[in-house]
């Protein structure tokens, strides 16, 4: 799928079928994560691979809902060495979606609701001077979901999307409210 088409076309997927996420696509999600670039090339992540449906449930418990999780083929959980460093971790997440997208699969991320964010690192054995900075879940999309079109028109995509329009985002040279 083009590059372009498929930043713009990435919806978040909140229900997935029962087909499974083949190993060479989620290897492929990883490396675009892996290529994600950092501030000084720090590289603060580590990616946790979730394919065991019971350690999903439990983790689910601790999300701020759990639907997601419970329902997707297999998750990612993104650790984050350092906590400063916040726009890095969107970035590592994103890579990897928009990377999924156009490989036809589906995704979301999940946040850990703030009073179980202890209960997840002990559950995934995750340092505690490291956080869990999203839970990206992975599969392919339900029926009546968004799903990747690789021959979508880019201008029918951004006339249809639920977002702020241009004129209200951009100025010219200083801030307009
Ligand atoms: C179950 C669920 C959990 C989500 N959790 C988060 C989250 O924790 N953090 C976040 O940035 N986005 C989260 N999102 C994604 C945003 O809601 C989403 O990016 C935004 O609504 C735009 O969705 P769209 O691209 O499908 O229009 C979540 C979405 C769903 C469906």
């Amino acid at each position: 799928m083009d590059a372009y088409l498929a930043v713009i076309a990435k919806r978040e997927v909140r229900e997935y079928s029962d087909r499974p996420v083949p190993e060479d696509m989620l290897t492929k999600i990883l490396q675009a994560g892996r290529a994600t670039g950092s501030a000084k090339n720090a590289q603060p992540w580590r990616f946790i691979v979730l394919r065991d449906p019971e350690r999903r449930r439990t983790l689910a418990g601790f999300m701020r809902g759990r639907r997601n999780l419970e329902g997707c083929a297999a998750a990612i959980a993104i650790v984050l060495m350092n906590d400063q460093l916040r726009f890095d971790a969107g970035r590592l997440a994103q890579n990897m979606m928009v990377a999924a997208w156009a490989l036809g699969v589906g995704s979301c991320p999940n946040s850990i609701h703030p009073d179980h964010h202890d209960d997840g690192r002990a559950l995934l054995g995750v340092p505690a001077n490291a956080s869990i900075a999203t839970v990206i879940t992975l599969g392919y999309p339900a029926p009546g979901q968004p799903r990747p079109r690789p021959k979508a028109d880019p201008d029918e995509v951004l006339a249809r999307i639920d977002r702020l329009r241009l004129e209200a985002i951009v100025s010219d040279e200083r801030f307009k409210a």
